[in-house]
């Protein structure tokens, strides 16, 4: 498989996604080329925080995608093909692996992977896109500081081989991503079937406060909507809300 044929690896790297980056604007990567580190000394998460992974002992990487058919208003669309990925791939090994809005990967309610996608935008097209993942595979402990974090190991009791975790997610991602556009629907009907507390009335934060809601959709352009016990709708953007 091509794909597997295009991983470039490193024992350390400061961020796979700062070095996919730097290729990218060097110009000319071919598409699904894979950037994989062993340890990464400065590992990049959302909202400036940093991925912090034990060398050795998970899979760090990132695949760089030329999505110049998606519009940039509905680069949702990404994070559902990769978040999708990966839940396929893990829940062959675990039960209640399920998606947290947006691309945050779950096994009941604690966090084993984490998505970060950078765009590169020319005109109105995506012309690149830095597509980080970083899963927890054979981890037993982790800094007090890092939220709710889960392995593969400590979910299973069993220690699994990163570097076929590693294909399994790169064919994964591989397949729904090339069944775009015309498979649309039944991805984001997929994302909702997976999608964490869906249904299910929970705490949540904005910046008017704390109240309680139940999710019941997430539309094409990633907006979150909550109904809440006034049995008002209540819609988000990323960022604008968080679980509590
Ligand atoms: C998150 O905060 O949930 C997103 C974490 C994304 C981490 C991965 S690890 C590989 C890639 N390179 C980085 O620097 N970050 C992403």
């Amino acid at each position: 498989m091509e794909i597997y044929n295009n991983i470039l690896n490193f024992d350390e790297l400061f961020s796979t996604n700062e070095y996919a980056y730097n290729l990218v604007k060097q110009g000319n990567i071919a598409e699904f080329t894979t950037i994989y580190a062993h340890n990464q000394t400065k590992g990049k998460g959302q909202q400036g925080n940093m991925w912090v992974s034990e060398k050795g002992k998970n899979i760090t990487f990132s695949i760089i995608l030329h999505p110049i058919q998606i519009i940039p208003s509905k680069q949702f669309i990404l994070s559902q093909c990769v978040s999708l990925g990966i839940q396929k791939v893990l829940r062959n090994y675990c039960e209640h692996v399920t998606i947290k809005w947006p691309n945050d990967i779950y096994v009941n309610k604690k966090k084993i992977a984490g998505i970060l996608i950078e765009n590169i935008l020319s005109g109105n097209k995506i012309s690149s896109s830095i597509i980080g993942i970083g899963l927890n595979i054979n981890q037993e402990k982790f800094d007090i500081s890092i939220p709710n974090p889960t392995s593969l190991k400590i979910c299973t009791g069993k220690f699994f081989d990163t570097q076929q975790i590693l294909r399994e997610c790169l064919l994964s991602i591989f397949e729904i991503y090339t069944s775009m556009p015309q498979n649309n629907t039944e991805i984001h009907d997929n994302y909702m079937k997976v999608l964490y507390k869906k249904g299910i009335k929970s705490k949540f934060q904005d910046n008017t406060g704390i109240f309680k809601g139940t999710i019941i959709s997430v539309d094409e352009t990633g907006k979150i909507s909550i109904v809440d016990e006034q049995n008002n709708v209540r819609s988000y953007y990323f960022k604008e809300i968080e679980f509590k």
